[in-house]
């Protein structure tokens, strides 16, 4: 399924050379977005789905090539069981739907995150997907699931630690590069462009490592408001940034 949209293509063409290559997203605000319209937050949930349904449509139709959405972090397990039991219930069905949903888009879909705390039926049908999904040359949509920035690197860690008492790593060759490709992201271009809705202004604990250089944006909309107009806004305001990655 091909989004129509109200924004036409038109509108980036000057500047498309410079497009972000890999955006992440923090979709904020789902909860308030249902409260301030007297509904549960489930509701709210099911509605921000829906729009990272089409953003990510959008994406890959103007030229993005990654979009990596934090769905769940290793601190939401905090929230009520309703809730995490909804908003799992919404990420199996968007894994389910994807076929359907995303059919003709050529993305490929990929799971990141500690995947062992899921239920059985989720670690069923995440590998299903990634397998269904896997010879998709379009945009890479990674799903970020149980996922947590500082249990990645002590997951890169304690691999490396391994890899180096059992004879396959060296100490002096631990360097940024080793340790980018023991993460979940790796083979990945590390984010170019970071939004994050709902007006936070925070990383959250996501992709602590890859975000290093990212340039960061925010803006006050509740995710299910987010049009694809705001996420041409963003496109743009990462255009005209002028990235020096520490240097002058
Ligand atoms: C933050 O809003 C959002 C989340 C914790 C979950 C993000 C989930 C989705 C966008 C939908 C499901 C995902 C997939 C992959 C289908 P919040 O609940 O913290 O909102 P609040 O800050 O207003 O309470």
């Amino acid at each position: 399924m091909l989004l129509s949209g109200r924004f036409s293509m038109r509108k980036l063409k000057t500047n498309k050379g410079n497009l972000p290559l890999h955006i992440a997203i923090i979709p904020d605000g789902n909860g308030r977005w249902a409260n301030r319209r007297g509904m549960p937050r489930s509701v709210g949930h099911r509605e921000g789905s829906r729009v990272l349904r089409d953003v990510v449509l959008y994406c890959s139709e103007i030229g993005i090539k990654y979009v990596t959405v934090y769905a769940f972090s290793t601190e939401n397990w905090k929230r009520p069981k309703s809730e995490v039991d909804s908003l799992m219930g919404l990420i199996y069905e968007f894994l389910e739907k994807a076929e359907e949903e995303l059919s003709g888009s050529n993305i490929r879909i990929r799971v990141i995150g500690d995947l062992q705390a899921l239920s059985g039926e989720l670690q069923k049908e995440i590998p299903r997907v990634m397998e269904l999904t896997r010879s998709n040359t379009g945009l890479v949509l990674n799903i970020a699931l149980n996922y947590g920035g500082r249990s990645e690197i002590a997951r890169a860690a304690r691999i490396i630690a391994k890899d180096a008492i059992e004879g396959r790593t060296v100490i002096d060759d631990i360097n940024e590069e080793l340790i980018s490709s023991k993460l979940y992201t790796s083979g990945i271009p590390d984010p170019d462009l970071l939004i994050r809705t709902a007006g936070e202004k925070r990383i959250s604990n996501f992709l602590l490592w890859q975000c290093a250089y990212s340039e960061m944006w925010y803006t006050d909309v509740l995710w299910p408001d987010f049009s694809k107009k705001d996420l041409l806004k963003a496109i743009r305001s990462y255009q005209k940034r002028k990235r020096k990655f520490g240097g002058i």
